[in-house]
């Protein structure tokens, strides 16, 4: 069986203090599931000291992005190695933030995702339409896309264990979260995708997250349907009371 797994992207908030207090807060607060998976993805910064307070609970740690290569003469990007030497188990890639305002391509993502497998860290492998694409009828196609080209060449082994993320665009900071049906739907397309690329076997034990306007009132309903293993959160993570509310109604 496939695990249930919700997720907290903080995005580009909290700076170090703020970042201890809330991971402080939820630590206090949640009551660990044996069921659900909770992990957590502050900032590049924070994710030291994270690592840190997070020791001896099983909330797992994860960075938003890495880069593609190794080392050298990257300015400002950040490698694998480095953020498992601060306890990253899980890398956030392809979200559609680092696809639409810094131009990540499918292969790009792609790449990174082969370097995360490599380094043994868990993708949390992001895709999804936008409003544009919804309405004009090519959603499918371009959820298609994304699948076959962020995965293109790794094997059914390598990719055992990678977490999905669709996350309708449309739906991304914007209050208005898909219904459960237009979800399931797409979820569902996308677990026969894998199973159409890979195998049934696989397709059925890929966690496919939903992202996009999750909070504690939604999310029963949405994590409720058959093809949806949890939640990739935004805004609601960032304050303890919702994000923890949120897994307790998973
Ligand atoms: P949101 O963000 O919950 O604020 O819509 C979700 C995400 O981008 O992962």
């Amino acid at each position: 069986m496939r695990q249930k797994i919700v997720a907290g992207n903080w995005k580009m908030n909290n700076d170090l203090n703020e970042s201890v207090t809330l991971i402080n807060e939820i630590k206090e607060s949640l009551v660990e599931r044996e069921d659900v998976k909770v992990i957590i993805a502050p900032t590049f910064i924070a994710l030291d000291k994270a690592s840190q307070l997070l020791s001896g609970t099983n909330i797992g740690l994860s960075a938003q992005n890495m880069c593609s290569e190794d080392s050298g003469a990257f300015t400002g990007a950040i490698s694998a190695n480095m953020i498992k030497s601060v306890g990253c188990e899980y890398v956030i890639l392809g979200h559609s933030e680092r696809r639409t305002i810094f131009g990540e391509t499918d292969k790009l993502v792609n790449a990174k995702i082969k370097k995360a497998i490599a380094k043994n860290l868990t993708p949390i492998f992001c895709i999804g339409e936008t409003l544009e694409e919804r309405e004009s009828g090519e959603m499918k196609n371009v959820i298609e896309k994304q699948v076959r080209e962020g995965l293109d060449g790794i094997s059914e082994t390598d990719l055992a264990g990678t977490i999905v993320a669709y996350e309708p665009v449309w739906a991304i900071g914007t209050g208005k979260v898909a219904t459960p049906e237009q979800a399931q739907e797409v979820h569902a397309f996308i677990r026969n995708l894998l199973k159409e690329m890979y195998s049934e076997e696989l397709a059925e034990n890929t966690t496919i997250q939903y992202g996009g306007s999750v909070k504690p009132e939604n999310a029963t309903e949405l994590i409720g349907q058959n093809d949806i293993d949890g939640a990739l959160v935004g805004g609601a993570c960032l304050k303890a009371d919702s994000f923890v509310a949120i897994i307790k109604n998973a």
